[in-house]
């Protein structure tokens, strides 16, 4: 990994992502990728920043060749929620734009490639509780058949063309940067930023919805230990459940409460309970212990107050 493109920098993980790989592999070496959204000058500014479109093989290949690239990570998605609204979309941009980035690999013999696979991988007849990594994926959102089809895509690249593709089943991501855009577990972060605002907050998840979730330090730590994880140390590749925490909304509001006891919720389930309903609850990630020492470091203690500490001078100014 010499030279990195993170495509879908401007997004809530991509933002974060970049520059750590920029302090990590140093700022020439990554370059970051946007579709439409404006960068921040910090991400156009500290590094090479472009324009892509994962639908435009040619806009990638280009970047991928002007910049000598041996690695991707690929971070352009359409997430759960705007996927059940817009399916053509979500399948056009997580399938045939992702087949584009496998198929540069392939072409570019490029070193790896890296990119999220989801909870949402997951459906109704999944075991609910500590999910293991081998099981039922029947989903039945447009987002988690394109995150199945991606997994399988990206072991076959493994399999047919020795592609060293790697991924990971992302549970709900939390942070306090850049937020997160038509996803189910949205509700959470909308919850700290309500509760940070001194604003009431209706829940779009009803009580007793718990999902499992991740705080931002261990979700960019979990794909940059798997990127270099040892190939040999590795079984699975581009389906790897990650565990970090599990709550309901109850619990975040309860949490929250601890530190702005003034906070007040109420809850009114909306399209995307179901979506919520067909995922687990929390996950078996041995595999990712074992094969990549995968540990992670908050919980929602630590998280609530490590958010809260964040956003308050972003949000109040204070
Ligand atoms: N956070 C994502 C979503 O809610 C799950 O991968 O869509």
């Amino acid at each position: 990994m010499k030279k990195i493109l993170v495509i879908g920098a401007v997004g809530q993980i991509g933002s974060e992502l970049v520059p750590l790989l920029r302090t990590k592999y140093g700022n020439e070496n990554v370059v970051a990728a946007g579709h439409s959204k404006k960068p921040t000058d910090d991400l156009a500014n500290a590094g090479p920043f472009e324009f892509v479109n994962v639908l435009d093989k040619e806009s990638v290949e280009t970047v991928v060749k002007d910049h000598g690239i041996d690695t991707i990570y690929n971070l352009a998605a359409i997430l759960s929620a705007t996927g059940e609204q817009k399916p053509q979309l979500a399948y056009n941009v997580n399938n045939n734009g992702y087949f584009n980035i496998l198929e540069i690999g392939r072409e570019q013999e490029l070193e790896r490639i890296m990119t999220p696979s989801s909870i949402a991988a997951f459906g109704p007849e999944t075991p609910r509780d500590n999910t293991p990594n081998e099981t039922i994926l029947k989903p039945t959102t447009m987002y988690g058949i394109t995150k199945v089809t991606g997994e399988l895509l990206g072991n076959y690249y493994f399999q047919k063309y020795g592609l060293d593709v790697r991924g990971l089943r992302y549970p709900g991501i939390i942070s306090s940067e850049t937020p997160p855009g038509g996803g189910t577990t949205d509700y959470s972060i909308e919850m700290y930023y309500a509760a940070v605002k001194g604003e009431h907050y209706t829940s779009f998840l009803g009580e007793g919805s718990a999902l499992p979730m991740m705080y931002m330090p261990d979700a960019l730590k979990a794909i940059v230990d798997l990127a270099e994880a040892d190939i040999s140390k590795l079984t699975h590749h581009s389906d790897f459940n990650v565990n970090a925490m599990s709550f309901a909304p109850e619990e975040l509001a309860t949490s929250i409460q601890k530190e702005c006891p003034e906070f007040t919720v109420d809850y009114k389930p909306d399209f995307r309970q179901a979506i919520a309903d067909s995922w687990p609850k929390s996950l078996d990630d041995s595999a990712a212990r074992q094969e990549w020492n995968w540990k992670p470091g908050y919980d929602l203690k630590a998280m609530t107050k490590d958010m809260i500490e964040k956003l308050t001078p972003k949000l109040t100014g204070e």
